[in-house]
């Protein structure tokens, strides 16, 4: 990864790096808040011999004070003057404790011994300092005063005595919350990195076209607006996923110039990767450029599309299946034009056989020979076998993976389900993408190179378009629906609320 790549990672992953560097400005936030404040109090010692009465003696005086100060600083910080100072005070602490707060400094080459004591008083911190520096002063008069009884060899004056100190020396306000900064964008950066090295998820073109051995037909970008309304209305949409739609579509086109699918199924390895979404927006897109287009339910699992188009449920191709009921009879016409939905109807018992058998084909038959394109939304290749059936008797699939949600694994299972059984791998779908400029993975980072370029796939992928080079004109569609409203009344439930659920379901 270059610089680049890393800038990238860390806008696709902004999140966890501020709320890990807000956490640890927060921590150090509160480190610093329950910090107790303390007050720091300085006195300086001046350590003097007797004056020489010659100039050699002079600076041999001098020298032996050097020498002395480094061990006055010892004696400064040690427990004698600690206690000393304590019983003079008739401080509340031992020896120890008032030890951890004495710090002594000598400068190099100078007779001068700097004292600064911590203390959460500054009154008591000021105290502490001059009483230790006075009681010092004696210590060394004792320590120095020869047993005969003459001057002592050396003596130490305060030369600064202590004032109240203003303000607390600790906490370290601005250096706790720079470290606490610092902290948090490292360690953000890190598990950002981590996050995305251990992401095993499906997020780029590259990844798509190498586990699926096919192109990249379509990405579609997550619209919230979808879950309230799954169906985009063509005729007066130009939002970003209409636009992703429509260039879906005429990728669909290329497919096959000279053979294009016209039976399609859509499918994906797990549940809600949005192949009924995507489903039905395709057979919407289709029927915006003129073409007669019929959209049916082969999930006979868990169907939605009626409820995503508001469409009559009980009857459909269940219904037919079981011969009870015709196919014209329970083919339904939508509030879109040139779009007939034959929805899955009740829910049987035996899905896989349903769709396995004659009538199945003999329907998709039917229907081929009807309408241009029959786009057929199915059950999840990973949890049934369904999907693989419709797939297997299909012009063709488009495999639905869900942008950083569909595992490469699972991706890599459904495409050797669909082998398995001899299914025509069309291309993938990438759906629910970020789309740019709203925080988003920007996905380019990945390898994608951004919906709106003109791209070539892999050699068995269709080119993509440029937006403007397919400009759909509205246009009348062949109304070839059957009204179904009059027949549903008589169709008959095969096995109303069953409890048949998906093997991903039933766990
Ligand atoms: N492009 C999109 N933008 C935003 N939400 C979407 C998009 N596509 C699908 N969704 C939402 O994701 C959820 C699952 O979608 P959908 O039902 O199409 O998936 P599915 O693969 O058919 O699921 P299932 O496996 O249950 O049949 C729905 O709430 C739907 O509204
Ligand atoms: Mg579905």
């Amino acid at each position: 990864m270059n610089l680049q790549d890393y800038l990238k990672l860390l806008r696709a992953r902004w999140l966890i790096v501020c709320v890990t560097t807000v956490t640890a400005l927060l921590v150090a936030v509160i480190v610093t808040l329950l910090t107790t404040p303390l007050y720091q109090a300085s006195t300086r010692l001046f350590v003097s011999t007797p004056a020489g009465s010659t100039l050699t003696e002079t600076y041999q005086g001098n020298r032996f004070s050097q020498e002395r100060v480094l061990s006055y600083t010892e004696l400064l910080m040690g427990e004698t003057l600690a206690q000393r100072t304590i019983d003079k005070l008739g401080l509340d602490m031992t020896a120890h404790d008032l030890q951890q707060h004495v710090k002594a400094s000598a400068k190099l080459e100078t007779v001068l011994i700097d004292v600064e004591v911590l203390d959460a008083s500054p009154v008591r911190a000021r105290d502490i300092a001059n009483t230790l520096s006075d009681e010092f002063v004696a210590m060394v008069r004792e320590l120095e005063t020869p047993d005969s009884g003459a001057n002592p060899d050396s003596r130490v004056v305060v030369e600064q005595r202590a004032s109240i100190p203003s303000h607390a020396v600790v906490p370290k306000t601005a250096r706790n919350l720079a470290f606490g900064l610092g902290l948090g964008v490292v360690l953000g950066i890190g598990l950002a990195v981590i996050r995305d090295l251990l992401d095993n998820t499906v997020k780029s073109r590259s990844i798509v076209e190498e586990l699926t051995g096919a192109g990249l037909v379509g990405t579609v970008p997550l619209d919230k607006e979808r879950r309230k309304q799954p169906a985009i209305n063509f005729e007066s949409d130009n939002s970003g996923i209409a636009e992703a739609f429509r260039k879906l579509r005429t990728n669909l086109k290329f497919l096959a110039v000279d053979n294009p699918p016209r039976v399609i199924v859509t499918t994906s390895s797990m549940p809600h990767e949005g192949k009924s979404t995507t489903a039905i927006n395709i057979a919407l897109a289709l029927a915006e450029a003129d073409h007669n287009v019929v959209l049916v339910d082969g999930d006979m699992r868990r169907p939605m599309l009626h409820r995503y188009l508001d469409l009559v449920g009980a009857v459909g191709f269940s219904t037919v299946l079981s011969g009870a009921a015709s196919l014209p009879e329970t083919l339904q016409k939508t509030r879109f034009s040139g779009l007939t939905v034959l929805t899955s109807g009740a829910i049987p018992p035996n899905p896989s056989e349903l769709l396995g058998s004659k009538s199945a084909k003999k329907v998709l038959a039917e229907l081929r020979a009807q309408f241009d394109y029959v786009v057929i939304d199915t059950t999840p290749l990973l949890a049934v076998t369904d999907a693989a059936i419709l797939a297997a008797n299909s012009d063709g699939v488009l495999l639905i993976a869900r942008f950083g949600e569909t595992k490469r694994d699972q991706l890599a299972h459904a495409v050797s389900s669909l082998r398995d059984v001899g299914a025509r791998l069309l291309g993938a779908v990438l759906t629910m993408t970020p789309e740019r400029g709203h925080g988003s993975y920007g996905y380019g980072y990945y390898g994608e190179e951004g919906s709106a370029r003109t791209t070539q796939t892999r050699s068995s992928g269709p080119k993509e378009l440029t937006q403007d080079s397919f400009q759909v004109e509205p246009v009348e569609t062949p109304n070839t629906g059957v009204n179904a409203a009059s027949h549903i009344a008589t169709g008959q439930p095969i096995a109303e609320n069953s409890s048949i659920k998906r093997g991903s379901d039933m766990q």
